[in-house]
C-alpha cells in the first residue's frame, strides 16, 4: 500500500520544535516529502547550523513516520533554514554578525601545517589571558580536529535559543567549537560551498557577550578552510604558531603570504616545540636546531612573540583538559610571556587605528 502525502503531514504535525514548542509543519521546517511506494524521505530545515537539538528532533520525526501504518523505509534528511525563512519565523533575523558585537579583540592562531601545537598555543594563551583577568573566549574553527573542547575537558553540547548559540565556560574561558556543527554524523549537508556558509552563519550567531578576547584555533594548512574563517571574522591579528626545522620556513612563508594577500594583520610568530630543558639541571637542548624562529620572524619583519619549551606537562594538560597555563610554573612561564607580548601587540595596533 501506498504511503500519501497527506499521512505524511498528519504525522509530522504531531512532532514539535522542542525549543518552539509548535509543529514542524506550523514552523515552517518541512521542506521536502518524497514518497516512494512504502517508502519515505523527509527533509527538514533546522532553524540553525549546529542546532544542538538535531537528534532529538531527527529522532522523533522517524518515529512519528514509523506510527503510518504500512511504512517502509525512513530516511530524514537534516538541512537548515535561510536567512529570509528564519527572519519569518521569528520576526527579525540577527544580523550577520550579532554574537560578535561584544568581542573588543579577535586573535587567531594559524600555522602552515598541523600538529605543530596550534591549539596547544591557543587553549594555554586563552588560559593565560583569563589568569590575568581578561574576559576571554576561544573558538574551536578546525572542524577536521576539533581538540580545544578535550583540551579544555568539555563534554556538554552547546544549547541555543532564537537563533542564537550560547558558548560553554570552563575555568572561565567561554568555548564554541565547529564540531558542532557536525554533530554526531547527522547527514548536515556538509561539502564544498556550503561548508563557507554553515560556517559564515555560524560564526555569526554565537552569543559570546562581552569579551575582551577571542582566541580563534584555525583550521592548519593554506586552503580555503582557513581562509573562510579568517576572512569571516573581523580578526585584530594573527598568531603563526611553527616549529623550528628549517623545513617549516616555506610553510611559514605559504602561510605569512595568505594572510597579508587578504591584508589580514599578523601579530608574529610563536617557535612550538623550541628546546627541551634537561630535567634538574638547566642545561637546553635543541631537539630541532636552534635560531629558526628567529630566523623565520626576521626573514618575515614580524616579532618572535615567544619560543615556548617541550615540556611534557604542557602535552599533558592538553590530554587531561586543563591548560597547564591555568598554574604558574616552570611549564606556563612562557605562555604568560606570549599573553603579554600579545597584549602589548594588540595595544600598539589599536593605538594605531585610533591615530588614523
Ligand atoms: N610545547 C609542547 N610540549 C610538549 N608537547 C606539546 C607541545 N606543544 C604541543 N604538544 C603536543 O603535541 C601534540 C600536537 O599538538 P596540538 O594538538 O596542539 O597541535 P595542532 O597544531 O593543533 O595539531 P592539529 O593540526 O592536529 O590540530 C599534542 O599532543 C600536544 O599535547
Ligand atoms: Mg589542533
Amino acid at each position: 500500500m501506498a504511503i500519501t502525502r497527506e499521512q505524511v503531514i498528519e504525522a509530522l504535525k504531531k512532532v514539535n520544535d522542542p525549543e518552539l514548542n509548535k509543529s514542524l509543519v506550523d514552523l515552517g521546517m518541512v521542506k521536502d516529502i518524497e514518497i516512494a511506494g512504502p517508502h519515505v524521505r523527509v527533509t527538514i530545515a533546522l532553524t540553525m547550523a549546529g542546532c544542538p537539538l538535531k537528534d532529538k528532533i531527527k529522532s522523533d520525526v522517524k518515529e512519528a513516520l514509523s506510527a503510518i501504518p504500512g511504512i517502509g523505509e525512513v530516511r530524514v534528511v537534516l538541512t537548515t533554514m535561510t536567512s529570509a525563512e528564519r527572519a519569518k519565523l521569528f520576526g527579525q533575523e540577527p544580523s550577520e554578525m550579532e554574537g560578535m558585537k561584544g568581542v573588543k579583540n579577535v586573535i587567531a592562531v594559524a600555522s602552515g601545517k598541523g600538529g605543530v601545537g596550534k591549539s596547544t598555543v591557543a587553549v594555554n594563551l586563552a588560559a593565560a589571558l583569563a589568569k590575568k583577568g581578561y574576559k576571554v573566549g576561544i573558538l574551536d574553527a578546525d572542524m577536521h580536529g576539533p581538540d580545544i573542547p578535550i583540551m579544555l575537558g568539555i563534554k556538554d553540547r552547546p544549547v541555543g535559543s532564537r537563533g542564537m548559540l550560547f558558548p560553554l565556560e570552563k575555568y572561565g574561558i567561554k568555548m564554541m567549537s565547529t564540531g558542532t556543527l557536525a554533530g554526531d554524523g547527522t547527514p548536515i549537508v556538509w561539502r564544498g560551498p556550503l561548508v563557507n556558509k554553515a560556517i559564515k552563519e555560524f560564526l555569526g550567531h554565537v552569543a559570546w557577550g562581552d569579551l575582551d578576547y577571542l582566541i580563534v584555533d584555525l583550521p592548519p594548512g593554506t586552503g580555503d578552510a582557513p581562509l573562510t574563517v579568517a576572512t569571516t571574522i573581523p580578526i585584530r591579528g594573527v598568531i603563526i604558531v611553527t616549529t623550528p626545522q628549517k623545513v617549516a620556513l616555506s610553510d611559514v612563508r605559504r602561510n605569512v603570504g595568505l594572510f597579508l594577500e587578504h591584508k589580514i594583520p599578523i601579530l608574529g610568530i610563536v617557535e612550538n616545540m623550541s628546546y627541551l630543558k634537561v630535567p634538574g639541571s638547566d642545561e637546553v637542548m635543541d631537539i630541532f636546531g636552534s635560531g629558526g624562529g628567529e630566523k623565520i620572524a626576521k626573514a618575515f619583519k614580524l616579532p618572535l612573540l615567544a619560543k615556548i619549551p617541550i615540556d611534557p606537562q604542557i602535552r599533558q594538560g592538553g590530554d587531561e583538559g586543563r591548560p597547564v597555563a591555568l598554574e604558574e610554573g616552570e611549564a606556563s612561564k612562557a605562555f604568560y610571556e606570549l599573553a603579554d607580548k600579545v597584549i602589548a601587540e594588540v595595544e600598539k595596533k589599536n593605538s594605531q587605528n585610533n591615530n588614523k
